[in-house]
């Protein structure tokens, strides 16, 4: 039986499109069960909606700074829908520790950099300006400390001549939608877990994204 995830946005969606694509696959081990965006205006939420999943705002301004509170009714949404992870996919919010302990080991966050490196904004700029010649990306599982989590999945690519943040930006996105789906795919298998008191336990070599779809 497929395991449930939910996938958390703000935006955009591509890469919750690569994992909507993904669970369609009737090998894959996930069903996607919820999108759920803290802007209502995502973009992500009509395309979601479009694909028949079910797709839920749930606006932190209304909250109005209390950010546990949001986090609670967040919570409660993931609880009846009865997610077992959560993928968090361009979710521009800080978390407090009402989700970050709710799902430790059970939630899965992209970054726009090869972490350590570049953790925070504007990465591909900051990249850029930093003068490194490798670039990519990273999913790793949620810690309380802002892109600091265990890392499960890298992917890395070549900064070239004359690239600006748009050209490498959109190079390490095409590596954020192969690398996603794959890291979700190992850790609902039980490929990799958080291990209390470990960075984190590789149990198994994480399989290749080109083997999965
Ligand atoms: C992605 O590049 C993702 O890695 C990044 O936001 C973008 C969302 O795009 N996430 C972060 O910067 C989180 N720190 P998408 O909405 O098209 O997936």
């Amino acid at each position: 039986m497929k395991r449930r995830a939910a996938i958390l946005i703000s935006g955009r969606g591509s890469n919750m499109e690569s994992l909507l694509r993904a669970a369609r696959h009737p090998d894959y081990p996930v069903e996607i069960v919820l999108v759920l965006s803290n802007r209502p205006e995502a973009a992500g939420l009509a395309t979601a909606a479009a694909a028949g999943i079910p797709a839920l705002a749930i606006d932190h301004r209304p909250f109005k700074g209390d950010r546990g509170a949001h986090e609670a009714t967040i919570n409660a949404a993931l609880t009846t829908a009865r997610v077992e992870f959560v993928c968090l996919a361009g979710y521009m919010r800080l978390l407090t520790p009402v989700l970050v302990e709710a799902w430790a080991g059970r939630m899965l966050n992209i970054h726009p950099s090869l972490l350590p490196a570049f953790p925070g904004l504007h990465t591909h700029e900051r990249a850029l300006a930093a003068g490194v010649k490798i670039h990519g990306c990273t999913v790793h599982l949620v810690t309380q400390g802002m892109d600091e989590g265990p890392i499960v999945a890298q992917a890395a690519v070549p900064v070239l001549p004359g690239d600006t943040a748009e050209s490498l930006g959109a190079r390490v996105l095409v590596r954020e939608h192969a690398i996603y789906p794959a890291a979700l795919a190992a850790l609902a298998l039980g490929v990799v877990a958080l291990s209390p008191g470990a960075e984190a336990a590789l149990l198994n070599p994480l399989p290749l994204p080109a083997t999965l779809p």
